[in-house]
């Protein structure tokens, strides 16, 4: 497999994505041009270091490489954990022309950028996704957080690209199923906000993509990143078009907060049950037709994904409540909430134009089918 190259056109904070196999092994190459000396620090984490982290060190040859691999999961996108990486930066006396390296998913990418971003005033850093939902998402724009214990996800952070970004294929192959199908909810978002072709190349091709074809998921990675550069492009710190990106992510967001950020909901399955509450809103409001939420969920059912709130365990607080917790999406302007609302599959638009009784009767009846 060729390795592709999505280019980030930002001026002078521009970059490129990186995506094909192998690109671990070889780190030195790939990496090496952006040293001013070799030296790098990699901040990642337990479950990801024991899958990857020799692989990178011996990538990168004779780079000398410092590591801290802090605890997986969510918890750990926290001040407590940006204080001891910025610390160990620091100890391990990583200057402002050096580069440090975020191995894994989007808790330790987002985490890494934001330690990126403060530690001398902002040091250049390179993405190494480990997950799907990273490939295509997380590690590309230069979105980067902790959470709030008090008031939520993401909600303390910076804009700070990253300098590189490699989205190494093979790595995919140690996914769980699970997750390889919630990082694919990131994926189908995509075709579903700007591409109808795409979704339909997805409704093809999905099940083998996500059944291991290497080839298939590289097309699948690339064609996602591209669309997440053009748009972070045209707007690079969500004043407008780049609010796309969270098409199913208001209702997500929400969904995230009822299940107590667990593994009862993960991020990706979220955005799959979002995007299919997305359409079925659109469709409700007249915007789309019937047949085009129908179709959204149709594939995320034949992929095996979480669709309908049926499909989330436990239980859940009611619509009013659900609304409630809305209110804490980044989104909100004057405590008046946008939606990503869509006219047809690959034609989403942003909206403050939705009234709230349309979305408490939405996810009534969605949790009436839950029954
Ligand atoms: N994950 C949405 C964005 O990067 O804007």
């Amino acid at each position: 497999m060729t390795t592709e190259t999505v280019h980030v056109p930002l001026g002078d904070r521009s970059y490129d994505v990186r995506i094909g196999e192998d690109l671990i092994a070889h780190a030195a190459r790939e990496i090496g041009p952006l040293l001013a000396r070799k030296r790098v620090a990699i901040l990642t984490d337990k479950t990801v270091a024991a899958a990857h982290l020799d692989a990178l060190i011996t990538g990168l040859g004779d780079i000398d490489a410092v590591s801290l691999a802090l605890p997986a999961g969510e918890a750990t996108k926290s001040w407590a954990m940006l204080e001891r990486s910025v610390e160990w930066l620091l100890a391990e006396k990583i200057e402002r022309r050096d580069v440090m390296i975020a191995l894994g998913g989007g808790v330790i990418g987002d985490l890494g950028g934001f330690a990126a971003a403060i530690l001398r005033r902002g040091i250049r850093f390179v993405q190494v996704p480990t997950s799907l939902l990273a490939q295509v998402d997380s590690s590309v724009g230069g979105k980067t957080a902790i959470n709030s214990p008090a008031a939520g996800k993401n909600l303390i952070g910076a804009f700070h690209q990253p300098a590189l970004v490699l989205a190494d294929i093979g790595v995919l192959d140690t996914l769980t199923p699970r997750d390889f199908l919630a990082g694919y909810g990131e994926v189908a978002k995509y075709g579903l906000l700007g591409d109808e072709a795409f979704f339909s190349w997805l409704e093809a091709n999905g099940p083998a993509l996500a059944a291991g074809d290497r080839a298939l998921r590289a097309r699948a990675v690339k064609r996602s990143v591209e669309m997440k550069s053009e748009i972070v492009a045209r707007d690079e710190t969500e004043q407008g078009d780049r609010a796309l990106l969270n098409l199913g992510h208001t209702f997500c967001h929400a969904l995230e907060a009822a299940t107590g950020y667990s593994d009862r909901l993960l991020h990706g399955e979220g955005v799959a049950v979002g995007c299919a509450l997305a359409f079925e809103l659109s469709s409700r409001l007249g915007l789309c037709s019937q047949e085009d939420p129908s179709r959204v969920r149709a594939h995320l059912k034949a992929m095996g994904m979480k669709t309908d709130l049926a499909d989330i365990p436990g239980d859940l607080p009611g619509a009013e409540a659900l609304v409630d917790l809305m209110g804490q999406d980044k989104k909100v302007i004057d405590g008046q909430l946008r939606f990503i609302m869509a006219r047809g599959i690959g034609q989403a638009f942003v909206t403050a134009d939705v009234p709230r009784d349309a979305v408490v009767r939405l996810l009534e009846d969605a949790l009436d089918a839950r029954a």
